[in-house]
């Protein structure tokens, strides 16, 4: 297997990754050098992760020592969670550069497309909006979102096609479909949560698999990633030994059989995605419809497919009859009337 892919602008991507996500300060520093000196060339951050200034100790030491060179490392970052538009994710993502010490960004991503917003679209574009930017003044290689399941709107939205869609992604939770949207619009998807956090290790069918090829479970999960998942994964430890177990992944092949029965786990065990939106009741391979997700289709129309909408969220009227003295009735009437218009972008 390659370790690297093309993505649709030509830019070479690592298959697998080193996420950072929960390492902070010497731990992270320490982890990130491990990493490097054991062959791991992308490495995942984020503005949230607070850990950009560690990150950026940990390669300038591996530059330093000649380990590797810039160009032959893949930095991915993140924007930040409740910042959107044109100043706000401009000063974030100078933020981020400076962080990690580097006068370019391999990836830059939409951490999350906004969803806790009535108006997430507006952000996701004006946000998406200056990554295209970005893209253009030379100033990241990539760019994409994370966590994006509308992919359509997506694609309808972007002046520049974006590269990369990362979401979670493990043999409990397959995500067969988002993954199936994306590649229909040569947005390269890549795996957050691997190991499921470490409760993939549970499943008889991992630890089967891995005793037939005298691999770890970790390992089992990474390869089915890399060859029937998103194609490129990231796996977080802060152990130096499995951050070396991690990355052992290339001298063996999971069979069309291993996938077969690593397809019985998709839906078992529950996803950190779903955990963090208060899903529980995901339909796997089916846009998402629990009871976030009802709240939010309540309010989303994909652009694909309405043009004009007008939605009327609300029409409360009820009476009150108020007696006083006994003579005198007196009747309110309360209303609440929202109306939103979409209209096709
Ligand atoms: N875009 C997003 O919204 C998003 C969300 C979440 C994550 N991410 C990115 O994706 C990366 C990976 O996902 P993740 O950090 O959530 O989780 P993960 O990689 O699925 O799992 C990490 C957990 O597994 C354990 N582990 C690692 N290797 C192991 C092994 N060989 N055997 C047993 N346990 C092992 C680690 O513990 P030890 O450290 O003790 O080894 C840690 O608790 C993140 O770090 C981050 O960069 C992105």
């Amino acid at each position: 297997m390659e370790k690297y892919i093309i993505l649709n602008n030509g830019v070479k991507i690592p298959r697998l990754g080193f996420g950072t996500d929960y390492l902070t300060g010497e731990e992270c520093k320490q982890s990130v050098i491990s990493a490097i000196e054991t062959g791991y060339r992308l490495i995942d951050t984020a503005y949230v992760y607070k850990n950009e200034k560690e990150i950026n100790k940990a390669v300038h030491d591996c530059i330093s020592r000649g380990i590797v060179k810039r160009e032959d490392l893949f930095i991915t970052t993140k924007t930040s969670f409740h910042l959107s538009g044109e100043k706000e994710t401009r000063r974030c993502f100078e933020e981020s550069l400076n962080n990690l010490g580097l006068d370019y960004i391999d990836l830059y991503l939409i951490h999350q497309p906004y969803w806790d917003r009535l108006d997430w679209r507006e952000h996701t574009i004006s946000t998406y909006r200056v990554l295209e930017d970005l893209y253009s003044e030379g100033k990241v290689k990539a760019i994409g979102v994370c966590n994006f399941y509308y992919v359509a709107f997506l694609n309808s939205i972007a002046r520049i096609a974006p590269q990369i869609n990362q979401i979670e992604c493990h043999p409990q939770r397959q995500y067969k479909k988002f993954i199936e949207d994306a590649k229909k619009y040569n947005i390269q998807p890549m795996a957050w949560g691997t190991l499921n956090q470490g409760c993939l290790f549970e499943s008889d069918i991992i630890k089967n698999i891995a005793k037939k090829y005298d691999k770890t479970e970790a390992q089992v999960a990474i390869r089915w990633n890399l060859q029937y998942g998103c194609g490129i994964a990231l796996v977080r430890s802060e152990k130096k030994e499995r951050i070396e177990e991690n990355f052992n992944v290339w001298d063996f092949e999971l069979s069309q059989g291993d996938k077969k029965e690593i397809d019985r786990l998709d839906g078992t065990g529950r996803g950190r995605w779903e955990d963090e939106c208060g899903m529980s009741t995901l339909p796997i391979g089916n846009a998402p419809q629990g009871k976030f997700w009802k709240k939010m289709h309540s309010f989303v129309t994909v652009p694909e497919v309405k043009v004009l909408t007008c939605k009327l969220f609300g029409f409360v009227p009820f009476l009150k009859k108020v007696r006083i003295n006994n003579r005198i009735t007196k009747i309110y009437l309360f209303g609440i009337l929202v109306l939103k218009i979409d209209k096709k972008l």
